[in-house]
């Protein structure tokens, strides 16, 4: 049994990279995500613990400690890799809550998985909360934790944060299990979106869906059985980036020599467009990708003078529709390089692999167009970081308005990216705009990133969990 810790965070994936070699002998590296970014100094003075899965099917880790924090692992088997977190999470929850841009898949079995597993990581977070502790869980693969872990342990805070969007209730009532997701959600005593509309449809399933009375952004459970009335708050929390360090990062010399170099490698183009996107049909990359290609093929754009780089690192390949995605994506690559490339120029650089974040911090200082075109996005930190990323205000970014970011970064240029056409004059636009201009955007944007960081973000949500009156513990 783990020691008691007074501030647990639960997170389907821990933040650490684990090793096994053939002696058994565990060994890990920090994986260093925005989250635990904003988390660490709270898990350093709070004595904090971390339970999360490894990444690994079948893999029985004992508890242990790396980079100052506690982390718990909880076991996945190879069928629940495959039912919990490549079918329900990632083919049922991912795209019904992306505006099912792709059809989402309803399967009792993976239900069934998703219980099993919400139960496991309740039962972990249980045993490693000290009384009276703060327990922050993350995220759509865990939405029953909140509830399970409340009847395991009334006597501690719940916080939950959703960090992708949560649909409209039309969408969200397809879901078969649609009550069962929101009481389990509502086992929380702070449930955070965010963007106010994420918040607003919440509310709105709560009241077709259940029925406990809403007021404001507060929904009240009413007293049953030996279990008193309470009442949850719902809030909106944007997510952000550490900001300060991309910012000092993308001023070293290190970094600014490497993104001159970068240019030079790519043939010293007039106008370095850039793409960074996990592979995922949410992002938009082939809208993107389509805008580009007529773009060139109409020769309002010229190749090798213009280049876009697009990086799409790898994710969820074992879920068809990623896989999908990738040959769908590639042909489209091949066919604008076939028809205007050149010898050593490409028109599209694509790279599927991941990048150190220096070399992406590098990336983000040579680019002078950001193409961020998702088709739905809960936040979208990608754009936060080139923001970041531009103290010498130069730049301009393309953003799409179903991006979480669009709310904070309404200084970028604008875009539906289903709309073809307009996202290309957005494009040509940011392609041609001057430094005057360029300046007074990025100068906007840039104090929403650092005032905004990822660390004031996890102050705001403890303090309002943290403050909310006690609990009175029940028998
Ligand atoms: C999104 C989700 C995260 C998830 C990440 C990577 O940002 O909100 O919860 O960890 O994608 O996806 P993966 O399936 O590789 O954990």
């Amino acid at each position: 049994m783990p020691a008691p810790h007074e501030f647990v965070v639960v997170a389907n994936r821990l933040p650490a990279d684990i090793r096994v070699d053939e002696e058994g002998n565990v060994s890990s590296t920090p994986a260093p995500g925005g989250l635990v970014t904003a988390l660490a100094p709270v898990m350093r003075a709070q004595d904090g613990a971390w339970v999360g899965w490894s990444g690994s099917a079948d893999q029985l880790l004992d508890p242990f400690d790396a980079d100052g924090m506690h982390l718990v692992p909880v076991p996945l088997s190879e069928q629940e890799v495959a039912r919990y977190y490549e079918g329900f999470s990632n083919a049922t929850l991912w795209p019904l809550y992306h505006d099912v841009i792709v059809p989402p898949e309803f399967h009792r079995i993976w239900w069934n998985s998703y219980v099993e597993v919400n139960r496991r990581f309740a039962e972990a977070a249980a045993g490693t909360a000290e009384k009276g502790a703060t327990v922050w869980v993350q995220d759509y693969q865990l939405q029953l934790v909140p509830e399970m872990l409340r009847r395991l342990r009334p006597d501690v805070r719940i916080g939950f944060f959703d960090h992708i969007p949560f649909p409209s209730v039309e969408l969200f009532g397809q879901l078969p299990w649609r009550r069962q997701v929101i009481e389990g959600l509502l086992g929380a005593d702070l449930i955070g979106f965010q963007r106010t509309g994420d918040a607003a449809n919440f509310l709105r399933a709560v009241r077709r869906f259940t029925s406990h009375s809403t007021r404001g952004q507060q929904i009240t459970i009413g007293q049953h059985w030996n279990r008193p009335e309470r009442h949850v708050r719902v809030g909106t929390f944007p997510i952000s980036i550490d900001s300060q360090k991309v910012d000092q990062l993308a001023r070293t010399e290190k970094i600014t020599k490497r993104a001159a170099q970068l240019r030079t490698e790519l043939g010293d183009p007039d106008v370095l467009m850039l793409g960074v996107d996990r592979l995922d049909y949410t992002k938009g990359i082939r809208h993107r990708i389509k805008a580009f290609g007529e773009l060139v093929a109409e020769k309002k754009v010229t190749v090798p003078r213009t280049a876009l780089v697009q990086v799409a690192s790898p994710s969820r390949e074992q879920v068809e529709q990623y896989k999908t995605l990738r040959q769908e994506v590639e042909v489209m690559v091949g066919n604008i390089n076939g028809d205007h490339g050149s010898w050593g120029r490409s028109a599209i650089y694509y790279m599927h692999h991941s990048y150190p974040f220096e070399e992406m911090v590098a990336l983000y200082r040579a680019a002078d167009v950001m193409l961020v075109t998702a088709l739905r996005d809960g936040m979208n930190l990608v754009a936060k970081e080139y923001v970041a990323a531009r103290p010498d205000l130069g730049g301009a970014l393309v953003l799409s308005e179903f991006a979480g970011a669009a709310d904070e970064l309404s200084h970028a240029l604008l875009i539906n990216p289903h709309d073809i056409e307009g996202m290309k004059e957005a494009i040509l636009k940011a392609a041609t705009m001057g430094p005057a201009e360029q300046r007074r955007r990025m100068r906007t944007l840039r104090k929403r990133v650092l005032e905004n960081d990822v660390q004031s973000w996890a102050k705001k949500f403890l303090s309002v969990l943290q403050n909310m009156p006690q609990r009175t513990s029940h028998v």
